[in-house]
């Protein structure tokens, strides 16, 4: 909207355009034709609540189509897929007079325990990074809003309104805002909604280096700022750090607070000018579709489709896919009433809901034995049920047993507190077993959960997440091979919640939680300590087989400049059209900062006929090999060797190749204060120090003895300055500002760093 509109307001209604005048709607100026505009969640389906919505209920939401939950996206690997995901969310949103849409969530899944982990992408934030940007594209495409969320280091829940997350700079930028920063630079979302956590001790809503500095100075993102609901704790101190828009409504006591503070001069009103204008942008875009409607039948069956390339395929000897004849059981009460999407503001109305049973009956043309097994409002056994299907299964040559986490297990706003299935569940499992039927479990959960103590009962296993409303579909397309599964793993199945990095870091206590594991997240963490796992990051099964050659790597240009191409072919060469994820890693030089073995950097999924091949082109650059320097504050490669891997997993590389890289530290000097090993570091440097280090000549030593080979590896740490003080070492302190002159002179291609 045109500056001169903002020109016509007051100061109170230039202050209330940034904030809500109700649960989901932005205030309206009707005396200056200001519409007001609704945000919905968000973020696999629009929940609508008609006016005097109750947040967190659901109870009056509109039916919208359950989309699989990002959990489940995230294991499509697929860009393309969720864009098409982004584009069917954004008419549904249209039909609902929804102007922007809150999600998607890529925040970085740092712990399995995390209550809400099905609302978010992968452990990894390239992954994440780019299937954020793509559900953006989509629902933008349809000239609706995006808000990406929750800005920043919101990896838990408990206590999640006051916790302060500890966290270096170095890891903030490589793990845990790196998605943020491929979303906003590459989707251009209209929104950004702040976390509700502090972050280093400030609320992130409060946070100026994190709202201006970074997101908008450095990201240059140009839209608006919204608080999570209920986030903002300091109104004035929100607007200065560049919190744009509060929601949902305060009632008008902040407005007013911002209207005080403007007048007595404890906020410059041109702070409040720029936020109120960037809300008047965003209103001035979010134009209505009066009178759309949207196809449910069409999205539920695209909800399907995207469901059967989302569900991973862990394990499978031999048994699947399953002929329409043959002699199938099912049996467990979530084949029946199944769990699709997590509890919380993503919670919405579905159009309608598949189950497993029945899908899987009218694909076999006739009604499959069931049995509940267990119940899911109780954790514990269920004899009788139990006995039941353990009567079904030693009828059947198959047993298909669906297994997962009852819905109290996880949600919004509380975080789990174990890996494991309910003991009634797994004592079903053993029972079902013990009669030689063969098993195929079916997963049915938001989060990780441990698969190490009953994977051995089971033939294949299908980790289903959470599917959204057609996934019941989508598991009977899987298992009869109508679709053959092409979902990996976004997050690493761990054997134990003990062997994750977090674990001694997780949920914090007394109010702060310290990311001590830094970097080191998820499949980085289990590689870096070569720690074994049930199933490693990107692993996932097909139908058909796929193999991989004539890798090709090529280095154009240096420092920023850098430009990697990599291509690499791959062949189905089983019998069945399948998916493959072709997923690239780099193993960077080693560095004066521990970094991970190696890390996701591109990916494609690709569609293949048998016996076809196809070449993948990947283009890699300088972010793909640098890490972000803790001291110097900038992004940073140091010369050596790098590996780039082509593979199925980050545990399944199947082609390497390496390049050198010139390394882009700037020319570092020595001082006096320089340590030891760095003056011998720089060419020339221990040849000054052996004439200058030089003994009395009656000792009969040709320089001091800290030069000896012997001594030097014990005296590297000391800095020069220090050294000289040492008897012995016949150093004189008033040249070493001249030594270092002439040393650093010598040293043009210098490319260590001083420690
Ligand atoms: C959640 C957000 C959500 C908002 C509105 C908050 O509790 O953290 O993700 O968009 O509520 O429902």
């Amino acid at each position: 909207m045109a500056d001169h509109v903002l020109a016509r307001l007051t100061l109170a209604e230039r202050a209330s355009l940034t904030s809500g005048e109700s649960l989901w709607r932005t205030q309206a100026i009707e005396r200056a034709g200001i519409p007001s505009i609704t945000l919905s969640d968000g973020p696999h389906g629009v929940r609508r609540q008609p006016d005097g919505g109750d947040h967190l209920g659901v109870g009056h939401s509109l039916p919208a189509t359950c989309f699989p939950p990002a959990v489940a996206l995230g294991s499509s690997w697929d860009a393309t897929l969720v864009r098409t995901v982004g584009e069917a969310l954004g008419r549904e949103a249209r039909a609902m007079d929804v102007q922007v849409l809150l999600g998607p969530g890529v925040n970085i899944k740092r712990s399995p325990l995390c209550g809400r982990n099905f609302e978010y992408f992968s452990e990894d934030p390239r992954l994440s990074g780019v299937l954020g940007a793509a559900l953006v594209l989509g629902i933008q495409a349809q000239g609706v809003g995006a808000a990406v969320k929750h800005f920043a280091a919101n990896n838990q829940e408990t206590d999640r309104l006051r916790v302060s997350a500890e966290v270096d700079e170095r890891t903030l930028r490589e793990i845990y805002l790196s998605a943020f920063q491929h979303v906003v630079t590459v989707a251009r979302p209209w929104m950004v909604m702040s976390a509700y956590n502090r972050l280093n001790g400030v609320y992130t809503s409060e946070h100026r280096w994190l709202l201006t500095e970074v997101l908008r100075e450095e990201w240059d993102f140009r839209g608006v700022v919204v608080s999570d609901w209920g986030a903002v704790d300091d109104r004035v101190a929100a607007l200065r750090a560049g919190l744009d828009l509060e929601m949902p409504t305060s009632g008008g006591g902040t407005d007013a607070s911002l209207v005080a503070a403007a007048e007595t001069g404890a906020l410059d009103p041109a702070l409040l000018d720029v936020s109120a204008q960037r809300v008047l942008d965003l209103v001035g875009k979010a134009v209505p579709y009066p009178g759309e409607s949207f196809d449910a039948e069409a999205h539920h069956r695209l909800a399907r489709e995207v469901a059967g390339q989302c569900a991973v395929l862990l394990k499978n000897e031999g048994v699947l896919p399953l002929r329409p004849e043959a002699s199938v059981a099912v049996v467990g009460e979530l084949a029946r009433s199944p769990r699709y999407q997590g509890a919380g503001s993503s919670q919405i109305v579905p159009t309608r809901l598949d189950d497993v049973v029945s899908e899987m009956s009218a694909l076999a043309g006739r009604e499959l034995a069931f049995a509940p097994g267990y119940r899911l409002d109780d954790q514990e056994r269920n004899p009788a049920l139990e006995e039941e299907a353990v009567r079904l299964a030693g009828n059947a040559e198959v047993t298909v047993v669906c297994v997962g986490l009852p819905g109290e297990e996880e949600s919004e706003g509380y975080d789990r507190t174990h890996l494991d299935l309910p003991a009634g569940q797994l004592a079903l499992l053993e029972a079902v077993a013990a009669t030689g039927t063969r098993v195929v479990v079916v997963l049915s959960n938001g989060g990780v959960v441990r698969v190490a103590g009953w994977d051995h009962l089971t033939a294949a296993v299908l980790e289903g997440w959470l599917l959204g409303q057609a996934g019941g579909g989508a598991i009977a397309d899987i298992l009869y091979g109508v679709a053959n599964p092409s979902g990996r793993l976004a997050e690493t199945i761990p054997l134990r919640l003990e062997d994750t990095a977090s674990y001694l870091n997780f949920p914090g206590e007394l109010g702060t939680v310290r990311y001590a594991e830094g970097v080191f997240v998820g499949y980085r963490y289990h590689d870096a300590i070569g720690g074994e796992v049930s199933y490693p990051f990107g692993h996932g099964l097909s139908y058909t087989e796929f193999a991989y050659d004539e890798l090709d790597v090529r280095v154009r240009g240096e420092g920023e400049e850098m430009v990697v191409k990599v291509s690499a072919r791959v062949t189905n060469v089983g019998e069945r059209a399948g998916r493959e994820v072709v997923q690239v890693y780099v193993a960077a030089p080693s560095a004066n900062v521990r970094r991970p073995e190696r890390e996701l950097r591109a990916f494609q999924k690709v569609a293949l006929a048998p016996g076809e091949s196809t070449t993948l082109r990947f283009t890699l650059a300088f972010g793909d090999f640098a890490y972000f320097h803790p001291v110097r504050r900038l992004w940073t490669i140091e010369p050596g060797a790098a590996t780039v891997h082509v593979g199925a997993s980050s545990r399944d590389l199947r082609l390497s190749g390496t390049l050198e890289l010139p390394g882009t530290l700037p020319r570092v000097v020595v001082t006096p204060d320089s340590p030891l090993a760095d003056w011998i570091a720089v060419p020339g440097g221990l040849e000054v120090l052996r004439r200058e280090m030089r003994p009395p000549a009656e000792t009969g030593q040709p320089h001091s003895r800290f030069l000896n080979d012997s001594a030097l590896r014990m005296a590297a740490s000391v800095p020069l300055r220090r050294l000289a003080r040492f008897p012995g070492a016949y150093l004189d302190p008033e040249r070493l500002e001249t030594l270092a002159a002439e040393v650093n002179g010598g040293a043009d291609q210098l490319v260590i760093e001083s420690r």
